[in-house]
């Protein structure tokens, strides 16, 4: 089976494609390189028969076009997106530009073509918070409170309606956070790691008692993979990690696990319009396929952790000029003294 997996140089995307290659896949990958695309989370499928990458923007019609109909793909895996809510919070042009438009260009190709799947990966943070003790389902409402959420519930919706309209065989998928390897060190994970292995503060946005429900990488991509088997057009499917933590234990465990003191953990101005709690129920995805999250959170973080300290290159690299920019305006801007940025 041949996949158009766009967004693929990303954090998840490459971990899918490592995956499904390792399957069996064929796989052609379209992705932009932002910041977040890099190349050298490909390194394993790079040159290899069955892999090939296109360096291209979603919003680029006739690129998108002129692509599925010469590769002629049997599914799309859509992960394009900018992805991260304080970056959305700075600058929200690029999401609506990417997760709207991106995504509209895509249906329009993939209506076009006549593509017989579509599976679009989208967030459980479509829902909003969550209050205590619900777990939201596929048929809850979405109250979406960043521009990034907001941004991924309008491609959702886009998603339905192409579906619904133009009988277009697309499915939505909705995960919780992931954590893993070759994520950006933007997200909470992978900069508690680099700060604790590097003596530096741990930056908690408000009290650290906003609830996270974490889904390890390889489990989402399992899912994913079983949605593309078993899912059926026009539904939506929650893929949670059933493990709920607050960002403070979170942060403590890190530490823990890095070997470093409680003292680096710095209290700084909490993220506005930060969700409290996010929650969700993958029943309906567990029932119909048989899917289910295999890797707890203590073996997915030691493993997390073991990565990072083993690709200190990696980390150098991606932390380029335009990612200390962010991270000053983004932690000054919270109360981070100067010279504790990086
Ligand atoms: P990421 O930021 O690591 O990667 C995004 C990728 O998309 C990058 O390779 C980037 O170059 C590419 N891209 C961005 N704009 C593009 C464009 N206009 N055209 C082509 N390529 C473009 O993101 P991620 O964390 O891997 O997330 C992947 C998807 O999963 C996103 O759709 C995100 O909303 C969703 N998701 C993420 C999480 C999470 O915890 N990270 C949880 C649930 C859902
Ligand atoms: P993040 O990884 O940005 O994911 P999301 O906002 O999509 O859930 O953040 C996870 C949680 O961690 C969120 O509640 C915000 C919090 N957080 C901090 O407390 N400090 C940080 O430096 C970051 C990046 C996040």
């Amino acid at each position: 089976m041949k996949l158009l997996v766009t967004g693929g140089a990303g954090f998840i995307g490459s971990a899918f494609v490592r995956m499904a290659h390792g399957s069996g896949f064929e796989i052609v990958n379209l992705d932009k390189l932002t910041y977040a695309g890099n190349p050298e989370n490909l390194e394993a499928v790079e040159g290899k028969a069955g892999y090939r990458f296109v360096h291209g923007d979603i919003c680029d019609a006739a690129l998108v076009e002129g692509l599925l109909e010469e590769a002629r793909p049997e599914a799309i895996v859509h992960f394009a997106a900018e992805s991260h809510v304080d970056r959305s919070i700075l600058s929200p042009d690029a999401f609506v530009e990417t997760n709207v438009r991106g995504t509209f260009t895509l249906l329009e190709a993939a209506k076009k073509a006549g593509t017989r799947k579509f599976c679009h990966v989208s967030t459980d943070e479509v829902y909003g918070s969550v209050e205590a003790p619900h777990e939201a389902t596929e048929e809850d409402a979405l109250r979406p409170n960043s521009p990034y959420s907001a941004s991924k519930a309008g491609s959702d919706l886009l998603v339905r309606s192409y579906f619904q309209t133009y009988g277009l065989p697309a499915v939505v998928t909705r995960a919780s956070n992931n954590y893993g390897p070759y994520q950006f060190p933007e997200k909470l994970i992978p900069l508690m790691i680099l700060n604790a292995m590097e003596n530096r503060p741990l930056p908690v946005y408000g009290d650290g008692q906003q609830v996270r429900d974490w889904l390890y990488v390889e489990d989402h991509c399992r899912a994913l993979m079983a949605v593309l088997e078993k899912g059926r057009a026009g539904e939506t499917y929650n893929i949670g990690g059933n493990r709920s933590l607050a960002n403070l234990e979170v942060v403590r465990r890190v530490l823990e696990s890095v070997g470093r003191p409680e003292t680096l953990i710095q209290y700084v101005r909490d993220r506005p319009g930060h969700d409290r709690r996010y929650a969700l129920s993958s029943a309906k995805l567990m029932n119909e396929t048989g899917w289910a999250p295999e890797v707890s959170f203590e073996d997915g973080l030691s493993e997390t952790i073991r990565w990072y300290r083993g690709h200190p290159g990696w980390i150098e690299r991606v932390r380029s000029k335009e990612y200390r920019e962010y991270y000053a305006a983004n932690y000054s801007g919270r109360g981070l003294k100067k010279s504790e940025t990086l």
